[in-house]
């Protein structure tokens, strides 16, 4: 087994693999899967002691390569890591399971990509173990100006989940990402659970998990307390189903948050979020509840996700702003079906109670009582004038207006259509 650094890194394969005979085959797929990043080589030339993880990365590459399910255990101590890639695709299921503290680097410069630890491609994985993923936010966070930098650096993500479906993540700890915690993109059937989420109140944009294009995730039984929103949900979700998380402090759900990633792929034609449910109680959060299409985007088009059928349910717990619920759709595509039911949220300020405000342009019911209108509308323009042709024909077949009624119908009659 290979010893790096103080640690002794043990990678146990399940199901009798070899593991040198793995090693040697690993180092070349390893460099694959690495194309893109600044390559461990060159890092560990650097700081050989730094990147240990270099050898989980050989014993994940050993395992997915083997053609039977394996197990890669990052056993109790303390690691540091740079940029870390888990690629597939694997042959079989994958298992991780983290012992101990992973803790990221914090020279923004190696991370040429935005994100710290990924997995990618991969059909079948296992993440669990009681272990904590540190991303060492607290150094970097200063350096988190891209609303005032236009040439800003993106933060890294602290768990980048790309195209990987099928998986169980449950029991781990992500402490003081730099960016995201879990950044989930275009995956799907993925459950998330008995989680801890952590990060100083203060600390920008360290969302919870912020999910986009992906069908069937479910996050469940977490503790999720960061400095921005709990969960985000971005363009193209669908069945998401958000339940037993305790949300805070920091900020809440937010639903429809295009723009609010930098890189997120911008959205050419309509992209549909929807069967969505929440269950969450929230403590001490800002903005419990937001659908907002239009935040963030940096045009003043309207956003092009379109939200339906989003479930807010028995939501319970404190906000520490006023506004606890807001949702705002877009008027170019307007949000449709969204329930908000047991709901109860105490505002804890001293400014009144808890509000929810909507700004939803064209609901059903507003559709309807436009149309009402419309009719209503219709009707009396139509009755007018009927009646002023049937005055005007009864004037002048009566010359001189002999009748007193027909002459004052037909005088009012014109006024009013000339009004309406
Ligand atoms: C979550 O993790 C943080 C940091 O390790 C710890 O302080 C906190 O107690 C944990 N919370 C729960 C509910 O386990
Ligand atoms: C969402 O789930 C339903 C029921 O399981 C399924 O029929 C539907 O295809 C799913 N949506 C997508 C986009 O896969």
């Amino acid at each position: 087994m290979a010893i790096t650094g103080r640690f002794e890194v043990k990678a146990i394969l399940v199901l009798g693999l070899t593991l040198f005979s793995c090693v040697a085959n690993g180092a070349a797929s390893q460099r694959r899967s690495l194309i893109d990043r600044r390559s461990l080589t060159d890092t560990n030339a650097a700081a050989p002691s730094s990147h240990p993880l270099e050898s989980f990365i050989k014993a994940w590459r050993a395992g997915c390569d083997s053609g039977s399910p394996a197990k890669v255990v990052i056993p109790q101590g303390t690691f540091v890591a740079g940029p870390t890639v888990f690629q597939g695709p694997c042959k079989a299921p994958m298992t991780m399971e983290v012992q101990g503290v992973v803790k990221a680097t914090t020279d923004l410069s190696q991370y040429t990509s935005p994100e710290w630890i990924s997995f990618e491609i991969i059909d079948g994985l296992t993440l669990n173990g009681k272990g904590t993923f540190d991303g060492q936010g607290a150094a970097v966070w200063k350096y988190n100006d891209c609303d005032t930098n236009k040439n800003c650096a993106n933060l890294p993500d602290s768990l980048k989940f790309h195209r990987v479906n099928n998986a169980d993540m449950s029991d781990f700890t992500s402490l003081n990402s730099k960016y995201f915690h879990l950044h989930v993109v275009k995956c799907g059937n993925i459950r998330f659970h008995h989680m801890n989420i952590t990060a100083p109140d203060e600390s920008p944009n360290t969302d919870g998990i912020h999910i986009s294009n992906s069908n069937a995730i479910t996050v469940a039984s977490s503790f999720i307390g960061t400095g921005d929103d709990c969960v985000s949900v971005g363009q193209g979700v669908t069945n998401l189903t958000v339940k037993e998380i305790i949300c805070g402090p920091g900020h809440g759900i937010s639903v429809g948050s295009l723009g609010k990633y930098p890189n997120e792929e911008d959205v050419s034609g309509i992209v549909v979020t929807s069967s969505i449910v929440f269950h969450i109680i929230m403590d001490q959060v800002k903005n419990p509840i937001i659908i907002d299409q239009n935040y963030g985007s940096k045009s003043t088009e309207p956003s092009r996700v379109k939200i339906s059928d989003v479930h807010f349910r028995n939501i319970k717990g404190t906000s520490t702003s006023i506004v606890a619920v807001n949702v705002e759709c877009s008027s170019a595509v307007p949000c449709e079906g969204v329930e908000l039911q047991d709901i109860d949220l105490a505002y804890t300020g001293s400014k009144g109670s808890a509000l929810l405000r909507l700004r939803v342009p064209m609901l059903k019911l507003q559709q309807a009582a436009h149309r009402i209108l419309e009719l209503v509308h219709n009707f009396f323009f139509w009755l007018f004038f009927f009646l002023v042709t049937f005055s005007i024909f009864w004037a002048t077949k009566n010359r001189r207006c002999q009748h007193k009624l027909a002459c004052r119908a037909s005088f009012w009659c014109t006024v009013l259509l000339i009004a309406t």
